[in-house]
């Protein structure tokens, strides 16, 4: 009897993937249908994951590339991978300086306004009741704390984002709303720049519940005081998640590299009010990025990322 416990034991560890860990917290990753004829892509993607993002289909460009001709087909097969396997979908993103089709850009004043409202409107309602979040704004500070000069900012200073939240908001009272950047991880000129402005919007009765935080890393160059940022956020009364997280080995061990990883989930786990992380794509060979940054290789071994994930979860 108590072999056959053993052995059940073993063979339950072995079974276990990281969504089996993820109570507190959902664990996610970016995912696009363009890879879905590899079913090694799309298995490992349903076993190990309760939550997904679509890597590129929910972007302006992918959905609307000339005015009019809206094409949803690639971003609802996500929505239905995620659908027929449990996973929470997170709605990436709205209104961002880049992929913005080249009809959009030459526009400006009341057009582009109303432009953008009726994206956000149709995009939104198109997806209602199927997004656990949307990032609303996406990559609007420059590193100094400044704000991007981008055709949003040029055209409406930081009116834009109010707006654009409750356009979200009026389309889809269900869905959590975010604002999301990279570098921001630290505190940091940049992510101070954000501070003030989320706590003027909750000041202003600006729909907006979340702060995305991407956290393309390196390793070896986690910031030691993520988690005491993430929880200055939570203290204004919003939600914090880890977005778009990948970890460039950087030249170091793939050890180091899992250390990142666990220090990176055990920053969210030990905060109240992080609700999630989401890895940017999980395999190597289709990272955006070089340097072997995924907690799988590019024959889809789990490298010692994948154990230090799941033992940050516990
Ligand atoms: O869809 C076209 C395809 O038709 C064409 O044949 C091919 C040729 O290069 O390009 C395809 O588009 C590419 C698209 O990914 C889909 O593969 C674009 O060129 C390429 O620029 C685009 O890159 C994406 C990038 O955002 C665009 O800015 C990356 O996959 C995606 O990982 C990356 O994700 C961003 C987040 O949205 C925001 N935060 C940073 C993060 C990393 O850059």
């Amino acid at each position: 009897m108590l072999k056959v416990l053993i052995l059940l034991t073993i063979l339950g560890s072995i079974a276990a993937h990281l969504k089996d860990h993820a109570s507190q917290i959902y664990i996610g990753c970016a995912l696009s249908p363009s890879h879905f004829s590899d079913s090694q892509y799309q298995s490992i993607a349903a076993a190990e994951f309760n939550s997904l993002t679509p890597e590129n289909e929910m972007k302006w460009d992918a959905v609307e590339a000339s005015q009019g001709s809206v094409n949803y087909a690639q971003a609802d097969q996500l929505v239905q991978f995620g659908k027929q396997n449990g996973m929470k979908i997170r709605g990436h993103t709205l209104v961002w300086h880049s992929q913005v089709p080249g009809w959009v850009s030459g526009l400006s004043g009341d057009t582009l306004h109303q432009t953008m409202i009726s994206h956000i409107t149709d995009e939104v309602t198109h997806f209602k009741g199927s997004i656990y979040a949307w990032d609303v704004v996406n990559e609007m500070f420059n590193e100094d704390g400044t704000y991007r000069q981008s055709l949003w900012y040029n055209n409406f200073q930081t009116n834009f984002v109010g707006d654009a939240f409750k356009a979200a908001a009026a389309a889809d009272p269900g869905a959590k709303l975010y604002i999301n950047d990279y570098n921001i991880e630290g505190i940091n000129a940049k992510s101070t720049g954000l501070y003030n402005l989320v706590k003027e919007l909750k000041g202003q009765g600006v729909p907006i519940h979340g702060v995305g935080f991407q956290a393309h890393l390196s390793t070896g160059q986690v910031p030691s005081d993520l988690a005491a940022n993430l929880q200055r956020f939570t203290a204004l009364g919003l939600d914090v998640a880890i977005t778009e997280l990948d970890i460039k080995q950087n030249g170091q061990s793939q050890e180091a590299q899992a250390q990142a990883y666990a220090s990176v989930v055990n920053a969210c786990t030990s905060t109240s009010g992080c609700v999630g992380v989401t890895i940017w794509g999980f395999n190597d060979q289709y990272s955006w990025i070089n340097d072997n940054p995924c907690p799988w290789d590019s024959n889809y071994q789990a490298k010692p990322a994948v154990a230090a994930i799941e033992g940050a979860l516990k």
